[in-house]
């Protein structure tokens, strides 16, 4: 075992306490209340990276939540790792469904984690997940073992779409310049299932409003006669998805790359058990595209959700009465190659035609974000394989995931860079939901896994053809 493994076998209880203080912090961005423990949670980031031997540490201002800044440059010659993460978290609600305040981490061991899970918001998505980042390099620090330069992005925008942050990288080209991203937001297939995720799919976000009648109504001295706008809403909504559940949009499917048969059935060959995911949800059967098994309909397909819906009396007991207006917040999840903003206005175009005369229909877009696939073949790929083999002693399984992470694809518009998604998560670890967790194995894992993929990359980078001709960014 080197150092750096020596350290962090020593270190275990200490990081697992940090984390555990970071996780108290309810750093919330979509609800302005928690706006100061934003804040100080960029602040906490900051002191960690400090603490962790980066330099030039800095909390950079932007419209809205700082971006925590940190670097180590050890030689100009060597190739540089570009660390993102998130310090944001999702709000907590419903809080009445945690076993344990939200903000108040406990670990419990479970089924899935018999080693222990630490249970908070933001325990893997992504607080836990961006935390290995800065103990790996904490450890490669302690035992002067960093292989290469490295530099942390880490923003509190994430979950209310990264809009800030995307103005921030275009205004710091030269800041960070880099040879690969490398993420830990994303998840693995099971504890003894390595995978790494090579595809996120983009987001097409949208609110809709129906409005009837100028007032709200008496629904026996109007029912009947007038276009009940939550009538008609959820006639509409019903109306998107077809007999197979294929979505009704005009010209929705015109872009969808189609997988090849070869790939489908590669795809295939990816551990999944239709019986499991139907227990572990209690339902008893899925629903979804037809032509399509679950794994398909999760990452190559493109979806439309209604994810709120609201209107009219929702009250104590009964009122008789028809709304005025009912309202709906629909996503749209966007595999290669559809663009966010060309289906935001089909939906747009398709929507407003579909509602009968008698309600005015409104629809209004919110942020969205492309979809990405990460290639197989480059050296970034082979050296985050090489460093889950060398820790769990099996090759990953690339698996292309149904979540988005919008900024990825914007880094490869404005920075040139590729990235490499080593997620330590499961998608049974509840992230967004109550009770959200993140096994200890995985968090101690991660810390485990990370330092190989700079040595891999390091040597992978130093070996290749544009190395030998001084192709790598930072020597540019
Ligand atoms: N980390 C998630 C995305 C994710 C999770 C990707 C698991 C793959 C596997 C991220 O924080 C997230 O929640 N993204 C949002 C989009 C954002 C614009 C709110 C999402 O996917 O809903
Ligand atoms: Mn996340
Ligand atoms: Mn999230």
């Amino acid at each position: 075992m080197n150092r750096t493994q020596v350290y962090i076998q020593q270190s275990k209880e200490k990081f697992l306490n940090e984390l555990i203080e970071l996780l108290k912090i309810p750093s919330i961005s979509a609800d302005a209340n928690y706006s100061s423990f934003v804040h100080q949670t960029a602040e906490e980031i900051a002191k960690s990276l400090t603490n962790a031997g980066a330099d030039n540490v800095e909390i950079c201002q932007t419209a809205g939540y700082p971006v925590v800044y940190g670097e180590k440059i050890i030689d100009q010659n060597l190739p540089t790792v570009l660390v993102y993460g998130h310090y944001d978290v999702q709000p907590a609600d419903p809080l009445e469904l945690w076993k344990s305040p939200a903000f108040e981490p406990v670990i419990e061991k479970t089924e899935i984690h018999p080693e222990g899970a630490i249970f908070g918001r933001g325990a893997c998505d992504d607080k836990g997940q961006m935390y290995m980042h800065v103990k790996a390099f904490e450890a490669m620090m302690k035992a002067n073992e960093l292989p290469c330069n490295v530099k942390f992005m880490i923003e509190g925008e994430e979950e209310i779409g990264s809009v800030n942050l995307g103005i921030f990288v275009k205004e710091n080209h030269e800041k960070l310049k880099a040879d690969i991203i490398l993420v830990s937001d994303t998840g693995m297939l099971a504890n003894d299932t390595p995978s790494i995720t090579t595809g996120l799919r983009g987001l097409s976000y949208v609110e809709v409003e129906v409005t009837g009648p100028n007032r709200d109504l008496h629904s026996g001295l109007y029912g009947g006669c007038v276009a009940n706008p939550i009538n008609i809403l959820a006639k509409m909504i019903a109306s998107l998805h077809d007999e197979n559940n294929h979505i009704t949009i005009p010209g929705f499917y015109d872009q969808v790359v189609e997988l090849s048969h070869a790939e489908r059935a590669e795809m295939a060959k990816a551990p999944f058990s239709q019986d499991a995911y139907n227990k572990a949800l209690d339902m008893e059967d899925v629903y979804g595209e037809k032509g399509y098994s679950t794994p398909e309909r999760g990452s190559i397909r493109p979806t439309l959700d209604v994810n709120g819906i609201w209107g009219g009396y929702t009250g104590e007991g009964a009122k008789t009465v028809i709304a005025s207006k009912a309202f709906a917040k629909i996503s749209m999840r966007l595999v290669p190659n559809q663009s966010p903003e060309e289906i935001t206005e089909l939906f747009q175009k398709h929507f407003e035609s579909i509602g009968p005369k008698g309600v005015k229909v409104k629809v209004t877009p919110h942020h969205g974000g492309e979809p990405v696939v990460t290639p197989i073949d480059s050296i970034g790929y082979e050296a985050a394989s090489k460093a889950y083999e060398q820790t769990f002693n099996k090759k990953p399984i690339p698996v292309r995931s149904g979540g988005s992470i919008p900024i990825i694809a914007m880094f490869e518009q404005e920075l040139g860079l590729k990235t490499v998604l080593m997620g330590f998560g499961l998608d049974s670890d509840a992230i967004h939901s109550p009770n959200e967790h993140f096994g200890l194995f995985n968090f101690y894992k991660g810390i485990e896994t990370i330092p190989y993929f700079y040595h891999y990359f390091t040597e992978l980078t130093l070996n290749s053809d544009s190395s030998k001709k001084g192709l790598l960014q930072n020597q540019q």
